[in-house]
């Protein structure tokens, strides 16, 4: 769930200190930091980079956020909204025996949960570091190391498919990654997927009072960039109004169910990136599509 993953928009031209925990101890001479901007940036180059920028940091990412997102529990967003108490995927004791394919699953926290559910999950990532950390925790399920616009599994191999902050924010063609979920899913199947709320798209990253003036246009579909000193991209993030949401998922073959838009509890004191109780009271943070294979 994405700052990182999903920090967007920070401001074009500002550069970002090297993330990386796992630096050598003898200095090398500073790299330069990657430089913020809005670009184009396609498929190969989108998965290229993010593969990098999340194998980089992967340890930084668990480090920062694997207390609020628990070992074992599915959470689908910064709000804390949780596969308990929102049942998007159906109730819990329908999950037994189903088999599920998370996609983008960083730690695979969600496919823990899954499995204590009695389903059977497969989780899969394009970063190699993130799964390692999967089996860290402990991952008594299958792990994928793929991307998700060209997913290694048989037409019909799943009942369910599940992403949290995966993949859909990273892509350039989220209308590939959603018909290869509906190509693995069996008829009647689920896809249930987090993305950053696309008005965020609109305000700077920012979680105090600095991030509720507008600054961009919801409607500027350019791509969040960060690229080196060569101009190639380290990592990018991609926008998609709601409205081109909607019909990514109709032209990927899914009918919309639901578009669930979790309101910040009060319990939640945290702040995670551009995300906080401020600004969750105020404006959404998240959007959740819930979709069903016709
Ligand atoms: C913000 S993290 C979310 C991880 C996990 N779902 C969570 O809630 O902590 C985004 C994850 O998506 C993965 N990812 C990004 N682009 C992807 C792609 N094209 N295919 C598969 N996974 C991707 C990243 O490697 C990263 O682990």
């Amino acid at each position: 769930m994405r700052s990182p993953a999903c920090r967007p928009p920070r401001q074009v031209g500002r550069k970002r200190p090297h993330t990386n925990t796992r630096e050598p101890i003898i200095q090398e001479p500073e790299a330069s930091e990657p430089e913020a901007t809005r670009r184009t940036a396609g498929v190969t180059e989108s998965s290229r980079a993010n593969r990098g920028w999340w194998d980089r940091n992967a340890d930084e990412y668990q480090i920062e956020h694997g207390t609020f997102l628990g070992d074992d529990r599915f959470v689908w967003s910064p709000e804390g909204l949780d596969e308990v108490e929102a049942e998007l995927l159906g109730p819990p004791e329908e999950l037994k025996g189903k088999d599920v394919l998370e996609i983008g699953a960083g730690a695979a926290q969600c496919a823990r949960w899954l499995t204590a559910q009695g389903a059977r999950p497969v989780a899969l990532d394009l970063s190699h570091r993130q799964l390692q950390h999967a089996l860290r925790i402990g991952a008594p399920f299958p792990l994928v190391c793929a991307d998700a616009g060209a997913l290694p599994f048989a037409d019909r191999s799943f009942d369910l498919a599940c992403s949290a902050y995966g993949a859909l924010p990273f892509v350039a063609d989220p209308v590939l990654v959603l018909k290869e979920v509906r190509r693995v899913l069996r008829p009647g199947g689920r896809f249930v997927f987090s993305v950053t709320h696309p008005i965020r798209w609109a305000f700077p990253d920012e979680p105090g009072p600095e991030g509720l003036a507008v600054s961009a246009s919801y409607f500027d579909r350019t791509p969040y960039v960060e690229q080196d000193d060569d101009g190639s991209a380290v990592y990018v993030e991609h926008h998609r109004t709601i409205g081109d949401r909607v019909r990514d998922v109709v032209a990927g073959g899914f009918r919309l169910v639901d578009l669930v838009e979790p309101e910040w509890p009060s319990w939640n004191t945290a702040e995670w990136g551009g995300w906080s109780p401020l600004r969750g009271n105020l404006i959404p943070g998240t959007a959740i599509f819930v979709c069903e294979r016709d």
